[in-house]
């Protein structure tokens, strides 16, 4: 059985939770590598819908090994309350295991994280103001708290003394806030290291000893490539790499360990908070395609940003990623939109168009797409299960991406649910003979 990394191609919320609740049933370990809270992953079963942040897609089969591995940071009042929820719903999250050496996100994070989004006032990010971004820098400066340290409350007091020191001048504001009192933060936090205690674990080992096995190990990414610090569009991304090679060192295991890497995308594009989005579409069919697809941050509630499918940016997700498979989500959204254009090339400030994803800022901030047109569908689709039952102008829609893109399409999905899939054997050419 292999091992497969699911990460986003886009700017995040592509529908990974979904992918990796499917993939799941059949692994014996997922595990989360990279992100926080930030991410909102939905699984619909039937009539329940699950939106998880910290916890990993597989959660909902009983007792199955769900790893939130060290390179997540985490936020223990979500997971804890994660954990009531879901056992409130009937959930057995028995199987969760949280890394001992993943990092903490302490109050003093969120409101640096609001503060900063302040200071930078227009330049604003858009971040979800979880306190991601200064948690990540904490860990970078060897100023972090990590998972273990909830277990000595000594070492608890002392490192957060030190990681406060540096802060006093930009906390200023909240310098009688009780929520950033030592006592009261070594109180409430020694509380969660109680309530987190069963689950804290030496967690590459599990995982090991998964991939010794021969068994199946998912890796779930948050975020999508495009958010990644190194190779989206910095600055407006996430403090973390949500790209594959980034599974390996959140969850300990080496590139070898590694078969797989199917790369999320929707069948259009959406991104929430700011930066360049050169397939936007800023009018009333970007609107259509917000309500039809439901396009609401399922962590924020903020509406997101809709667009073509850029296929010079999901080519550009694929070499980054080295995807191997490509599940594209919420086909059936399009259905009724009318012709479909897809963005093959990019016209730069000077008018010279390209093919590459632009490394350069002036040229990424201000480059706006060049398109394929092709022919959309009416059909209803959220009731097809096989490729070929799709209407032609979806087979030659998923053709055409498939080709530009030259990775397999392994998964179509055609609804929020469970069984709303199409999925295609990889191992079968003619299927997709045009
Ligand atoms: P994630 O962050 O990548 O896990 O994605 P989100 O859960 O934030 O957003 C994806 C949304 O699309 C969720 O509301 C899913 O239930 C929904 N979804 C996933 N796949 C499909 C699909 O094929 N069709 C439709 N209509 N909705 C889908
Ligand atoms: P999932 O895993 C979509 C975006 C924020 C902002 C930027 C930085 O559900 O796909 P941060 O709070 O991380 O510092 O914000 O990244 N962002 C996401 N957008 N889906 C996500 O997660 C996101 N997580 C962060 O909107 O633009
Ligand atoms: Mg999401």
């Amino acid at each position: 059985m292999p091992s497969i990394v699911i990460v986003g191609a886009q700017w995040g919320d592509e529908g990974k939770g979904k992918i990796t609740d499917l993939l799941a049933e059949k692994a014996d370990v997922v595990v989360r590598f990279q992100g926080g809270n930030n991410a909102g992953h939905t699984i619909v079963r039937g009539d329940d819908v699950y939106k998880l942040h910290l916890m990993p897609s597989g959660i909902l089969y009983p007792g199955k090994l769900c790893v939130i591995g060290n390179g997540v940071v985490i936020d223990p009042k979500v997971i804890t309350e994660e954990i009531v929820e879901l056992t409130r719903r009937g959930i057995d999250v028995s199987g969760l295991r949280i890394s001992a050496n993943a990092h903490l996100i302490m109050p003093y994070h969120k409101l640096l994280d609001q503060e900063g989004e302040a200071r930078l006032g227009k330049l604003q990010i858009g971040t979800t103001k979880r306190g991601i971004g200064p948690c990540y820098a904490d860990k970078a400066s060897r100023l972090g708290i990590r998972v273990q340290d909830l277990l000595d409350e000594k070492i608890l007091r002392q490192k957060i003394y030190a990681a406060l020191e540096p802060k006093r001048q930009l906390l200023r504001p909240y310098e009688r806030d009780p929520i950033i009192d030592l006592q009261t933060m070594v109180q409430e936090y020694r509380r969660f290291g109680q309530r987190l205690a069963p689950y804290i674990a030496d967690a590459p080992p599990i995982i090991w000893d998964a991939l010794d096995r021969g068994c199946l190990v998912v890796f779930e990414g948050a975020q999508g490539t495009l958010l990644d610090i190194d190779h989206g569009t910095y600055p407006f991304v996430t403090s973390s790499n949500p790209v594959a090679g980034s599974a390996t060192i959140g969850a300990g295991v080496g590139p070898k360990d590694i078969n797989e890497v199917w790369g999320v995308t929707k069948a259009y594009a959406t991104r929430v908070g700011s930066g360049p989005f050169a397939s936007e579409l800023d009018d009333d069919l970007g609107n259509r395609l917000r309500e039809a697809g439901g396009e609401y941050g399922t962590t924020t509630g903020r509406p997101r940003r809709t667009g073509w499918l850029d296929l010079v940016a999901l080519r550009y997700a694929a070499r980054v990623n080295g995807l191997t498979a490509l599940a594209i989500t919420k086909l059936d959204v399009l259905s009724g939109i009318g012709p479909l254009q897809l963005a093959t090339r990019y016209r730069g400030p000077e008018g010279a168009e390209f093919d590459a994803f632009p490394y350069h800022q002036s040229i990424l901030h201000k480059a706006t797409a060049v398109y394929e047109q092709l022919p959309g569908w009416d059909d209803d689709i959220t009731g097809v299960r096989r490729f070929e039952d799709l209407p032609a102008a979806a087979q030659d829609y998923l053709r055409y991406v498939e080709n530009f893109v030259g990775v397999p399409l392994a998964l179509v999905g055609v609804g929020p649910a469970r069984d709303q899939v199409i999925e295609i054997d990889r191992s079968a050419p003619l299927q997709r003979a045009a």
